[in-house]
């Protein structure tokens, strides 16, 4: 784990939420790559949102350092230029959506870039026809489904263009024929992402590698192998870890 041309790299970071003494991330490293499409499993409450949050500049850790596209982070006015170039799909797609219709959740980002409103809106809807949901552009975004919702929330991470992804269990509510469409988009994109879900079959398709987290330190591919197959201990039917 030691290359200067990281996009992201994670040193030594622990976290604590205020008023809590439990340390979410524990002296945790990560590194992603260009070129990388890391997958990501582990249990519920292991600090995998808490990650990406910290990532985000979200999350204060309390030690260690940030470096994205190789420049150390450290107060509030260094994140907020990188942060329309990592797009971060929020593991609840009510916190990514807060505009009164589809087309203005997802030309939104566009806008925000400096587009001119018809070019924001050509990529909003460019980019709502490339997820199959166009007939979405003027629904009224909090009455959609939460797989809608979902699909909807991906776009407006997507229309920004960004540079690496971070996606907080994306197929979260979506049926299959939608988790099909996700995995042809993310075999298609030519940018590195981390995608955090606990679909195996999903992750497997659009990764190339599966790491997980445990006492708030990441496990990488050297660490463990996430793998399915059926035995007889309790977990024998989930995709799980041999140490
Ligand atoms: N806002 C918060 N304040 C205090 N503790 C929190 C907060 N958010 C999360 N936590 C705690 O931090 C730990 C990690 O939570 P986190 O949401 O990062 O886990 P996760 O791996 O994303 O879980 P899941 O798979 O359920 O989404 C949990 O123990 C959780 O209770
Ligand atoms: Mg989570």
């Amino acid at each position: 784990m030691n290359n200067i041309s990281s996009i992201i790299k994670l040193k030594d970071i622990t976290y604590f939420y205020p008023g809590s003494t439990k340390k979410v991330l524990d002296h945790l490293d990560l590194e992603i790559n260009p070129g990388d499409r890391i997958g990501m499993m582990a249990p519920n409450g292991s600090g995998k949102t808490t990650l990406l949050h910290t990532i985000m500049g979200l999350c204060k850790p309390a030690s260690g350092t940030i470096a994205i596209f190789g420049k150390v982070l450290t107060q509030e006015r260094d994140f907020l230029p990188v942060r329309s170039k990592i797009g971060l799909l929020f593991q609840d797609s009510d916190d990514q959506l807060f505009c009164p219709t589809v087309l203005d959740d997802v030309a939104f980002g566009p806008l925000n870039l400096g587009f001119s409103q018809k070019d924001a809106g050509d990529i909003a809807r460019n980019t709502l026809e490339k997820l199959g949901i166009l007939s979405f552009e003027h629904s009224i975004t909090h009455r959609l489904s939460g797989g809608q919702k979902r699909l909807v929330a991906l776009a407006a991470v997507l229309a920004m263009a960004p540079e690496v992804l971070l996606l907080d269990e994306p197929t979260a509510g979506l049926d299959n024929t939608v988790k099909n469409t996700l995995i042809h988009i993310l075999n298609g994109l030519d940018i590195s992402y981390f995608v955090i879900s606990h679909e195996f079959d999903f992750v497997k398709a659009v990764t190339d590698k599966i790491y997980s987290m445990e006492n708030g330190r990441i496990l990488t591919d050297n660490d463990i192998h996430i793998h399915r197959h059926e035995h007889v201990h309790k977990y024998g039917k989930q995709p799980h870890s041999h140490k």
